[in-house]
C-alpha cells in the first residue's frame, strides 16, 4: 500500500502540484533517516569552502557524513612527487569537524585521477614493483597519517575489479599484480590502526564483478587485514541496474561479513548512453543525448521518482547491514552526470534539484517517516 501512496504522491508532486518549500525548511535527512544508517553527501570544494553557500546549507541541515569528491584523490592533494597540496583536502576535513560532521576519505588507491608520476620512473617507463609499494606506502601514510583520528574511515582501493571479475588490468597491476591491493589496506591500517577501512566500485549488481569482490575481500580477511564495509557506488540509471540483481549483490557483500555502503548514490534521468562509471568512458555531445536541457517531463520524473523511492526503500529494509547512503553530490546542477558520459548534458540525478528543493519522493519518504 505504501508503494502505491507513495508513486500517487510522487506523481501529484512530480506535476507541481506542492509549492516550492526551500530545503533547509524540510525536516533534516540525518534527524528522520540517521537511526538507520549515515545520510552522507559528496562535497565540492565550493560547498565545503561555503563558496556555494546554498548547497553549504543543505550539506549541514540534511546530513551527517561527508566526503570528498575530488580534493583527496592522489592528483589533487599529491601532484608531485615531493609535494602534496594539503589546502582544500584541509578545508574539507575542518568544514566538517566545524559542523559536527563524520569524516569520509575518498580515496587513496585509484587508477583514475592518479598523479602523472606516481606510475612512471623519470625515463617515463613503469617503476619497479618495490619502487611502486615505496611510492604507495608513503603516500598513504603521510593522507591518513595527516587525518589521523579525524577521517572514520577510508576507501582504500577503488574500482579494481572489472565486469568479468578480473583484476583491472591498471598500472597498480601491471607493476604488482593483485598484491597491491592487500598491501594498500595494510599500510592503509599502519598509518590509522583506528580508521575504517573500505574497498569501493561500481556496477557492483554485475554477477561477475560482484563475485569477484567477494573472492577479494575474503583473502584481505584470510590474510588477518582490516576492512570493514564494501562501497557499492550505486550510479544508476532509468534502466540499469536490475533491482533483483543489486539486491543479491547486496546480500553477498553483507555475508562476507562486512557492512555495506551505498557510496556514490545517483540516478541518470536520461535515455541510458552507457552503463560504465569509468570515466575514462566519454562521448562527444550530440543534442540527441541531451533531450531535456529545461527540465525533466512529467512522465520521466514520475518514473525517476518512483525508481529512487524503490531503492531507497530497498536501502531502509536493509539497514541492519547498509550503514552508510551517500548522495554523490548535492544538487542536480552539481552532479557529475552533466557531463559523463557525454560531456554538456543536463542531467537530474541528484536528492535536491537545482533550485535547491528536495526531490519529490523524498519529501514523501520523509513526510512517512518522520513521526515513525
Ligand atoms: O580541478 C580541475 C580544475 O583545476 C580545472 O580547471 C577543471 C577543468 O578541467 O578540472 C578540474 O578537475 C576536474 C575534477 O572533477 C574536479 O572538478 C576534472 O576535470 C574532472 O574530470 C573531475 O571529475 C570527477 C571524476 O570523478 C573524475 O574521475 C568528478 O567530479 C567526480 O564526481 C567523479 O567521481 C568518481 C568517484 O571519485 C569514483 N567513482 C566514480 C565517480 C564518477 O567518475
Amino acid at each position: 500500500m505504501k508503494h502505491t501512496f507513495s508513486l500517487l504522491v510522487i506523481a501529484a508532486a512530480s506535476l507541481g502540484a506542492s509549492a516550492a518549500v526551500p530545503a533547509t525548511s524540510e525536516p533534516a535527512l540525518k534527524d528522520v533517516f540517521g537511526d538507520k544508517f549515515r545520510v552522507a553527501v559528496a562535497i565540492n570544494d565550493a560547498q565545503a569552502k561555503e563558496i556555494d553557500k546554498e548547497g553549504a546549507a543543505i550539506v549541514k541541515h540534511h546530513f551527517n557524513t561527508v566526503v570528498a569528491e575530488n580534493v583527496m584523490k592522489c592528483s589533487e592533494i599529491h601532484p608531485e612527487k615531493n609535494r602534496y597540496h594539503w589546502d582544500d583536502a584541509d578545508a574539507f576535513v575542518e568544514f566538517a569537524e566545524r559542523n559536527g560532521m563524520t569524516v569520509i576519505g575518498h580515496c587513496l588507491i585509484w587508477h583514475s585521477q592518479l598523479a602523472p608520476w606516481f606510475l612512471y620512473d623519470d625515463e617515463g617507463k613503469y617503476v619497479s614493483a618495490d619502487t611502486l609499494k615505496a611510492r604507495m606506502r608513503d603516500h598513504i601514510h603521510a593522507v591518513v597519517g595527516r587525518y589521523k583520528g579525524r577521517v572514520k574511515g577510508w576507501d582504500v582501493v577503488n574500482e579494481a575489479i572489472v565486469e568479468s571479475g578480473k583484476y583491472r588490468n591498471s598500472g597498480f597491476y601491471k607493476i604488482l599484480g593483485e598484491e597491491f591491493i592487500p598491501l594498500a589496506f595494510q599500510y592503509a591500517h599502519e598509518a590509522d590502526p583506528e580508521a575504517e577501512l573500505y574497498y569501493n566500485d561500481y556496477g557492483m549488481n554485475v554477477p561477475g564483478r560482484r563475485d569477484g569482490v567477494v573472492r577479494m575481500v575474503q583473502d584481505l580477511k584470510r590474510r588477518g587485514l582490516r576492512i570493514d564495509a564494501v562501497g557499492m557506488q550505486a550510479h544508476m540509471g532509468m534502466d540499469y541496474p536490475d533491482f533483483r540483481e543489486f539486491e543479491d549483490a547486496l546480500n553477498a557483500f553483507a555475508a562476507t561479513g562486512c557492512k555495506v555502503m551505498i557510496t556514490e548514490w545517483d540516478m541518470s534521468a536520461l535515455p541510458t548512453f552507457s552503463r560504465s562509471s569509468n570515466v575514462g568512458d566519454v562521448a562527444a555531445y550530440q543534442k540527441a543525448l541531451n533531450p531535456y536541457p529545461d527540465a525533466l517531463p512529467e512522465d520521466v520524473s514520475a518514473h525517476w521518482n518512483s525508481r529512487m523511492d524503490a531503492f531507497f526503500s530497498l536501502f531502509l529494509r536493509h539497514s541492519d547491514v547498509i550503514n552508510r547512503v551517500t548522495a554523490w553530490g548535492v544538487t542536480d546542477g552539481n552532479s557529475w552526470k552533466n557531463g559523463f558520459p557525454v560531456r554538456g548534458r543536463h542531467d537530474y540525478p541528484l536528492l535536491f534539484d537545482r533550485n535547491y528543493e528536495m526531490k519529490p519522493f523524498l519529501k514523501n519518504l520523509v513526510n512517512y517517516h518522520k513521526h515513525k
